[in-house]
């Protein structure tokens, strides 16, 4: 474990999952989405910002054939905790219709986001749909999201690195860190 100062010095950041261990899950995701999918053509829709190493590493790591559009949500709340209210910043580009639709998430936490997001996706019909996400944050959780495919499972707590900010820092940090004392 490592205990790194921020440069403000208000919180410190404790390595939660090491990019070693991240690369691992990645790896497995992949092989269990091979399977799953049986060679089929998969669109992948990445949530920004937060997902957007983790679809990179996935596209990378799955040898089904894949395509990929991005959106962009937001939710108004606090830096730490989302409010519940979702609103799209940035639709997709491409047509989901008849596809197999693959949701790239960073973090469910309360899940609200992930239902928004699945019910908007739904009307527009696509073949199959299905939800990753690198983090499934379960003490918060407000909704019964379904969610297929999960990197690391974790309780509570508040993390960035691989993607996930704090007030838009942290993003580039090649590992998963806890960021303490917010
Ligand atoms: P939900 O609607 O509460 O499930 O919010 C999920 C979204 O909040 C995630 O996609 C992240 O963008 C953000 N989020 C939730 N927990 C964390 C965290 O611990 N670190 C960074 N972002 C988080
Ligand atoms: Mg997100």
């Amino acid at each position: 474990m490592t205990n790194q100062s921020s440069p403000n010095k208000k919180h410190t950041l404790t390595q939660l999952f090491s990019a070693e261990e991240i690369a691992a899950r990645v790896k497995a995701l992949a092989a269990q989405i091979d399977k799953d999918y049986g060679g089929q053509e998969i669109l992948m829709i990445a949530v920004l910002k937060g997902s957007f190493l983790f679809i990179a590493d996935l596209v990378r790591a799955v040898e089904s054939p894949t395509v990929i559009d991005f959106c962009r949500l937001a939710s108004y709340g606090s830096a730490t905790q989302s409010s519940g209210i979702i609103e799209i910043r940035k639709d997709l580009e491409m047509s989901i219709k008849d596809k197999h639709v693959l949701v790239v998430e960073d973090i469910v936490d309360s899940g609200q986001t992930l239902e928004s997001l699945r019910n908007m996706l739904l009307n527009r019909q696509p073949a199959t749909l299905r939800i990753c996400t690198l983090i499934d944050k379960q003490a918060h959780r407000v909704t019964n999201v379904q969610v297929d495919y999960v990197g690391f499972s974790m309780d509570d707590g508040f993390i960035v690195g691989y993607g996930l900010d704090f007030d838009e820092r942290y993003r580039d940090l090649p590992d998963i860190r806890v960021v303490e004392g917010v």
